[in-house]
């Protein structure tokens, strides 16, 4: 019978088995089934309820308020009270209507909610939740073959070997980016951006210590230039190129003294002998601008003083996967700094249609460049761009609140005079008062509290930050 489950449900079947034992009994029932399929964030079923703004925070509150705590005596095995099995017939005859050869956890879901008579089938009436309303979100995820939701569902639900061929083929005819420099969004179609976070999502979702057995068209060395310093890029590129069988070299700022010690132009042609991919996190723009243009290889921005394009992708990852497909009336408020993380944001929300409104202080706005970039894109997607000074007016609605520090690297000397200019841009429960209540809070990283966001707010979402990093 657990063939057909993926590695997910399977783990939630596990999970359910704990939550029973936990509640002193070894008969897993509908509840722990629920229990088990709503412990994973990102699973097909937490993505449903999450969008039926159904928190799994509550539906546990529920069934602990309503379940009755057996006698507490564990026999050996854990057996599946008659309930509990139809809830798994009913999520086999879910996966052979929607002709899924696999089940996951959003059939266990609507297997859950089929049954009806079971706790869980009664909590989750309780929320609203409808099988015709279930079926249709997995449909619609499950629907559109080219939708990046389509490559979610798929990511999340098959076994994990078919899982890993088809991100394997996936990447290898995906032509996006073959040979092409991530200097600036400003350059990249929105192809080529649906094509990193499908990718991503892909990936995400993949035991990376099982071998897929298949080869990766990936390049095999990286060359990671450091200027400045990094945890989150360094060790989730580094670790990237290890997932893919292939090798990063973390070259500091002490290493090669681009610049001074040699030309940028000399580093990339050598480098370009030895790697197939550069990355430099960089203080001048140009520097980036130069290595792209002189390497043989592509030159990957890992930040400038004026963009972080790869901060921009796991931005509009971490908002996809909380908020459902973007450019549908999705809005993120940036409050603070008009500085690089906000440049980026800015193409990158325009070109996929999401709605962005910053607010930045006076003299500290993003670069008129950017915005009209931005601008334009927004006028061929619908998504609309607001820059202003007025935190409260920019968080009017949001779903999304982004702040990022008030000083970035290399601007130390300015701290003293920015803590002053950007107090009142703090993101703080009176601001998020102003967003949407379910808004989530997104964060680059590093944070610092009491400066561009309060204890509490930082504490209440970070655990999506942590995501997000
Ligand atoms: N704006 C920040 C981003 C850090 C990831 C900086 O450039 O320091």
């Amino acid at each position: 019978m657990w063939q057909r489950f993926t590695e997910r449900s399977r783990r939630a079947v596990f999970f359910a088995q704990e939550e029973a034992g936990r509640l002193g009994t070894n008969y897993v029932h509908t509840e722990h089934l629920l229990l088990g399929v709503i412990r994973e964030h990102d699973t097909l079923a937490s993505r449903i309820l999450d969008r039926l703004g159904v928190s799994p925070d509550r539906v546990r509150a529920e069934i602990e308020k309503k379940v009755e705590l057996a006698d507490g005596r564990l026999g050996a095995d854990m057996q599946l009270t008659p309930r509990a099995k139809r809830v798994v017939d009913l999520a086999f005859d879910e996966a052979r209507l929607l002709r899924n050869d696999y089940i996951g956890t959003e059939h266990l879901l609507m297997g859950l909610v089929r049954e009806r008579e079971g706790l869980a089938g009664r909590v989750l009436t309780t929320f609203g939740v409808g099988i015709e309303q279930l079926r249709a979100h997995v449909q619609a995820l499950q629907d559109n073959d080219t939708s990046p939701s389509r490559s979610a569902a798929a990511g999340e639900s098959r076994p994990d070997d078919q899982r890993a061929a088809e991100v394997v083929r996936r990447l290898n005819e995906d032509s996006n980016w073959n040979g092409r420099s991530l200097v600036s969004l400003a350059d990249v179609s929105i192809d080529q951006i649906r094509s990193v976070l499908d990718a991503a999502r892909l990936f995400k979702a993949l035991d990376h210590n099982r071998t897929p057995g298949v080869t990766w068209n990936y390049p095999r060395t990286l060359a990671m230039i450091f200027e400045k310093p990094s945890l989150r890029t360094r060790v989730s590129f580094e670790a990237a190129m290890a997932h893919l069988g292939g090798h990063a070299i973390h070259l500091g700022p002490n290493d090669i003294g681009m610049g001074s010690r040699e030309s940028a132009s000399d580093v990339a042609l050598a480098l370009s002998r030895w790697v197939d991919v550069i990355s430099a996190r960089v203080f001048k723009h140009e520097t980036v601008v130069e290595l792209a243009a002189h390497a043989t290889v592509p030159v990957i921005n890992a930040l400038s003083d004026r963009e972080h394009p790869v901060q921009a992708f796991a931005d509009l990852l971490t908002l996809e996967e909380r908020k459902g497909p973007l450019g549908k009336g999705v809005k993120i408020a940036y409050i603070g700094d008009g500085n690089n993380v906000l440049h980026a944001l800015l193409l990158a929300c325009a070109k996929l249609g999401v709605h962005l409104s910053a607010a930045c202080p006076e003299g500290y706005l993003p670069d008129q460049n950017y915005i009209d970039l931005a601008s334009e894109s927004a006028r061929l997607t619908g998504s609309r761009i607001d820059i202003g000074t007025d935190p409260p007016v920019a968080a009017a609605d949001a779903d999304c609140v982004y702040t990022d520090v008030w000083t970035s690297m290399g601007q130390e000397d300015e701290q003293v005079a920015r803590l002053a200019v950007f107090a009142p841009y703090q993101v703080n429960s009176v601001l998020m008062a102003r967003a949407n209540p379910d808004a989530i809070v997104l964060h680059c990283l590093p944070a610092h509290c009491g400066e561009e966001n309060s204890e509490e707010v930082y504490e209440r979402h970070r655990d999506g930050i942590m995501d997000q990093a």
